[in-house]
């Protein structure tokens, strides 16, 4: 790619940039250029090989050069500018990597007038505690961001040209605007720089010092790491981009100075609720981004074992979306208990809370929510972020469509590429504004209407999201809207706003609702998930010697297909103690092993079971014959493609699966049903709980891999599976 690269500055960075490059096979010569004080630190280089040559005087270092990097500090990006303008190369590629945008900008113009066409601005976002040639890594840069910040002169085929470089060795690049730059690196990298050198400062003239690095425990060790970076590199960085943090130092102070009054005024409630924000909200990020930061957890099962015992598994997700939901829009204070603690219902709460709503909790699965009243809820001020949550955005985009104000609702990379059509078609037949990307995946932007007319609609396929989205939708239309599903889907939505005191006609496959009604505060009691309960009535089914009992379990008839499934493979599944609980059935489900049997699964039990089908293909693969599912089509578009992907896992793990356009094909053994291996989980939380099942009647240890997800539905699932007896490590 290039004949020679000069860098100007050999250290850690130009250093590794040169072993990059040269692994690469991207350049034949490198050569550095440094200061007559440096000669000692350019012979190292020299020595490692990691530069062909250096100079001390910068026209025979650029001599030739068709790529020249400045690795300098940034505050000596301006002599250098200076050095190099007699010997400036129209053909060459001049680009930097320093860490602050603005000011190598400004150093650029200092000397040249106007920033040259030729140099682009890069910073690679790398680094390492120790500096100098000698720490050099060819690695340094690999899966990590580099941003290139193009000015409006900057050549695009130059730019161009620096992304290629980057990228080839190995760096995720991304192009921003300079000013953007400085202030996400302030935030992000600056100001933790300034936080940790200050606590160090602060602690290490304490008296106590010895003590306080004596005991220094994980948390104290970990957050002043980067505290031990080069101060002379810090100080220039900080210095350079003191107009961006100066203001994000007074804001902390501020943040401090509540968490002060906090602990002054013993509000151990709102203290909770902000540490709580801060975790949840790192986990989103790292969701979100799947940064260098974020913990790859995977999963390891040991082959064979029983599952024993009794369990309660956490709340009912959908059920917990709706109490958020209901409870905000009515008028009084709205107690849950059972409430899902999961990253999923959380998403619902964080936006409601960022409507305005004030909602205390979950602490022990209790929140109390103070309604706002149906036409209460605030124009959010910034995107509603909901994580993984199809149910969030399907049900808010309903309800957002007839509100005042505008909003904009956004999700992980799974939940953005979802289809979003299926409801904002239908609701812009009612009169809504949404916007959704060209392949109608979000984000959303909706512009609120008081305007939305009411509609019949007959539902192309059975979801329970978009009948509740049209009936949250239709109680801001004028008119009554009707939707008519083709086949039964979940009826919380139904259930929970005839609790809230909110009419709705129900007849037969038709719902219908008018926008004349308010919601009345309620306590809502919310069951044990069903569809979490699913893994033990598969997992305690197929492991031999197993003797399971779920308590609390939700048995609504719009979601008891596994149960109904299950029993036609022949399981062992009692229903123990029904009961109603808020107007929703309940009971205890003991299960015990069984020896399965292959069946063909009736069509009309499919959107009964519409999120058990990873766990029931672990079933099939143990059953004994034939397993067909078939019309099950809704499977290809939900976490991620579930037909496909667990077809794909099976068949790894020694399965004869075959995958078909609305379901699959499973013929199941009875002895060595699965193999072992490693899978993925494809970003979807229930691929990685259903393969951890699947272990329990491996022949060999299976690897689940990216399993963080499993927060989406339900964090306890590797507690409660070990409790029970699965070997998950
Ligand atoms: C849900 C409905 C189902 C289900 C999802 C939750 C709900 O989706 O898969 O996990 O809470 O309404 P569809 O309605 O798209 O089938």
């Amino acid at each position: 790619m290039f004949n020679k690269i000069c860098i100007i500055g050999i250290g850690l960075i130009g250093g590794s940039i040169a072993r990059a490059a040269r692994e690469k096979g991207i350049c034949n010569n490198i050569v550095a250029f440094g200061r007559s004080k440096g000669l000692k630190n350019l012979q190292l280089a020299k020595d490692l090989g990691v530069i062909d040559d250096y100079y001390l005087e910068i026209e025979s270092a650029v001599k030739d050069a068709d790529c020249v990097i400045l690795c300098t500090p940034v505050g000596a990006m301006e002599p250098i500018f200076r050095q190099l303008q007699p010997f400036w190369n129209e053909n060459t590629l001049y680009t930097d990597a320093g860490s602050t945008k603005a000011s190598v900008i400004l150093a650029a113009e200092a000397v040249f007038g106007q920033v040259p066409t030729n140099f682009i601005p890069a910073h690679p976002i790398a680094g390492a505690e120790s500096s100098g040639v000698s720490a050099s890594r060819s690695d340094l840069f690999v899966a990590k961001r580099l941003i290139i910040t193009p000015i409006e002169s900057s050549a695009e085929v130059l730019v161009k040209k620096t992304a290629k470089f980057w990228g080839d060795i190995g760096s995720i690049v991304s192009i921003m605007e300079v000013e953007h730059h400085d202030a996400v690196l302030a935030a992000t990298s600056h100001l933790p720089h300034i936080l940790a050198f200050s606590l160090v400062d602060l602690l290490g003239k304490k008296d106590e010092k010895v003590e306080i690095f004596k005991y220094a425990a994980g948390g104290f060790k970990d957050f002043t790491r980067i505290a031990s970076s080069d101060p002379t590199m810090w100080l220039d960085i900080c210095m350079a981009n003191k107009q961006e943090l100066i203001p994000l130092i007074q804001q902390l102070k501020v943040g401090l100075g509540e968490i002060e009054q906090m602990l002054v005024d013993e509000n151990s409630q709102q203290l909770f609720e902000t540490f709580t924000y801060a975790k949840k909200a790192r986990q989103r990020f790292l969701n979100q981004y799947d940064n260098a930061m974020s913990q790859i957890i995977n999963f390891n099962i040991q082959p064979g074992g029983s599952l024993r015992g009794e369990i309660r598994v956490p709340g009912d997700k959908s059920m917990s979306h709706r109490s958020i939901m209901l409870g905000s829009l009515a008028e009084g204070v709205t107690h849950v208990k059972g409430f899902l603690n999961a990253e999923d219902a959380l998403a619902t709460l964080a936006a409601f809370k960022a409507m305005g709503v004030k909602i205390e909790g979950p602490v022990n699965g209790e929140v109390t929510i103070h309604g706002v009243g149906k036409h209460g809820l605030k124009e959010p001020k910034e995107p509603l972020y909901l994580g993984n949550s199809g149910t969030s955005m399907r049900l808010l985009s309903g309800l957002l469509a007839g509100q005042k104000f505008n909003a904009v609702l956004t999700g992980d990379r799974s939940l953005s590429s979802r289809p979003m059509k299926r409801v904002t078609v239908p609701l812009a037949t009612m009169g809504a504004k949404i916007e959704t990307e060209a392949d109608g995946t979000a984000p959303l932007r909706i512009t609120g209407t008081d305007q939305l007319k009411s509609i019949d609609y007959v539902m192309p396929m059975a979801s329970a999201q978009v009948k509740s989205c049209m009936l949250l939708a239709g109680m801001y239309a004028e008119g009554e809207t009707t939707v008519i599903e083709p086949a039964p889907t979940r009826d919380h939505t139904e259930r929970m706003l005839n609790g809230f005191g909110y009419p709705v006609q129900r007849d037969g496959a038709k719902a219908s609702i008018t926008s004349a009604g308010k919601l009345t505060a309620a306590d809502i009691d919310v069951p044990s998930d069903i569809s979490s309960a699913a893994f033990f009535l598969v997992g305690a089914s197929i492991a031999p010697n197993s003797d399971v009992t779920l308590s609390h379990v939700g048995i609504n008839p719009t979601r008891t297909g596994i149960i109904d499934i299950l029993r036609l493979m022949g399981a062992n599944i009692d229903v123990l103690n029904e009961r109603a609980v808020g107007g929703e059935p309940v009971a205890d489900l003991r299960v015990r092993s069984s020896q399965l049997k292959g069946i063909d699964i009736p069509e009309e039990l499919v959107p009964l079971a519409i999120d058990e089908f990873p766990v029931l293909f672990v079933a099939a693969a143990c059953a004994e014959g034939k397993t067909t599912l078939t019309g099950a089509k809704e499977l290809r578009v939900k976490e991620c493609d579930r037909i496909q992907v667990m077809a794909d896992g099976l068949i790894s793990l020694g399965v004869d699966a075959t995958p078909t356009e609305d379901g699959m094909v499973i013929n199941g053994k009875t002895i060595d049903s699965i193999g072992g291996g490693e899978v993925d989980s494809h970003d979807d939380h229930r691929i990685a709980m259903a393969f951890s099942i699947a272990g329990l009647r491996a022949t060999a240890p299976i690897t689940v891999h990216d399993c963080e997800n499993v927060n989406t539905s339900f964090p306890e699932f590797r507690d409660l599976a070990t409790a029970l007896g699965l070997n998950l490590t």
